[in-house]
């Protein structure tokens, strides 16, 4: 990756950011080399490991779950609002996110040992996620992330909240590492203990192979009374990713952000507090308070991108060194 920030393409609006592409195909070519195994290890599954049109298509029914004004009843009744392949992508998803699973995923990714990149250069990338079938209805990643930012500014929040906003998505980066999308997004849950009903889709989790493990499947399982959600192992994905690269940059308040906010069970249910300790409690306030903000902000109108550039260079430069870790 050659250019300079100050070259970068994302100071100009949409259209030119997809001309990045071009100098990320270096970048690609390795990331091919390092999915090689990946696909083998996938090569006995028998389905497609990618039943979800896009990643955004799980967002969208997670927005939908909960519109807002939605009844309780209509709530409960949120399989009406999932499509074939959103059900299809949860059958996977709680079927092989076993615990080991997690631990072999945390231990590929949790180091950090993918090289160094900046947070821009990593945002561009994520950008070639987009699909372009639909470009006039479809924000982009970045637009996402800059959508959900410029809401959480204008409702006169501090500036870390706003960066939280603007980086949580980012971890999505692991689809493009080769990772099945049951790997990168969908709602997260405690492995190694008993699952929760408030689970979406919870019928599932009988098809994971921990399901016939009774260890795994008291309350507690392998876990402590409220021994602290830093203790409990959730099922792998781009929260848990995009924490660890820059849980050292940030507020405490902004890493419970971004590392729970797919932990729908628990931030908006209620679900799991067994495992929860005191700290947690006060801390997934912050949690709930970013919640809205990811699920409402893709309605709004699509951000000015070339305003608002210069407001988040300044903000991640406060923030981030030019590279970090990945
Ligand atoms: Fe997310
Ligand atoms: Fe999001």
């Amino acid at each position: 990756m050659k250019q300079t920030e100050e070259h970068l393409p994302l100071k100009e609006v949409r259209a030119p950011v997809k001309e990045v592409r071009a100098p990320l195909k270096e970048d690609q070519a390795s990331l091919e080399e390092d999915r090689v195994p990946l696909q083998e290890n996938q090569a006995n599954l028998e389905e497609d490991q990618a039943p979800l049109k896009e990643l955004d298509e799980w967002d969208d029914f997670v927005a939908t779950r909960y519109r807002q004004g939605k009844s309780e009843e209509e709530f409960r009744n949120y399989k009406a609002d999932a499509n074939p392949t959103v059900t299809e992508f949860y059958r996977q998803n709680h079927k092989y996110q076993t615990l080991d699973f997690v631990l072999k995923k945390k231990a590929e990714y949790c180091g950090l040992n993918r090289g160094q990149k900046s947070i821009w250069e990593m945002a561009e990338y994520l950008n070639t996620l987009v699909d372009d079938s639909d470009p006039d209805t479809d924000v982009t990643q970045i637009e996402h992330l800059l959508q959900t930012a410029e809401a959480i500014r204008k409702d006169g929040h501090p500036r870390w909240f706003i960066l939280a906003g603007f980086l949580h998505d980012l971890g999505k980066v692991l689809c493009l590492y080769g990772e099945p999308q049951w790997a990168v997004v969908g709602d997260t849950f405690p492995a190694g203990c008993a699952y929760s009903e408030q689970v979406v889709f919870p019928e599932f989790f009988a098809a994971n192979p921990d399901s016939g493990k009774p260890e795994y499947q008291t309350q507690y399982g392998m876990y402590e009374p409220n021994c602290g959600l830093d203790n409990v192992h959730l099922s792998f994905g781009h929260d848990e990713y995009i924490y660890r690269v820059t849980e050292k940059y940030l507020p405490e308040e902004a890493q419970y952000m971004l590392r729970y906010h797919s932990f729908y069970a628990a931030h908006r249910h209620g679900a799991y507090r067994h495992l929860m300790n005191e700290h947690d409690e006060a801390m997934f306030e912050w949690v709930r308070k970013f919640n809205p903000y990811d699920l409402y902000s893709k309605g709004r109108e699509r951000p000015n991108t070339k305003e608002i550039l210069p407001y988040y260079r300044e903000l991640i430069s406060e923030f981030f060194p030019d590279k970090i870790d990945w």
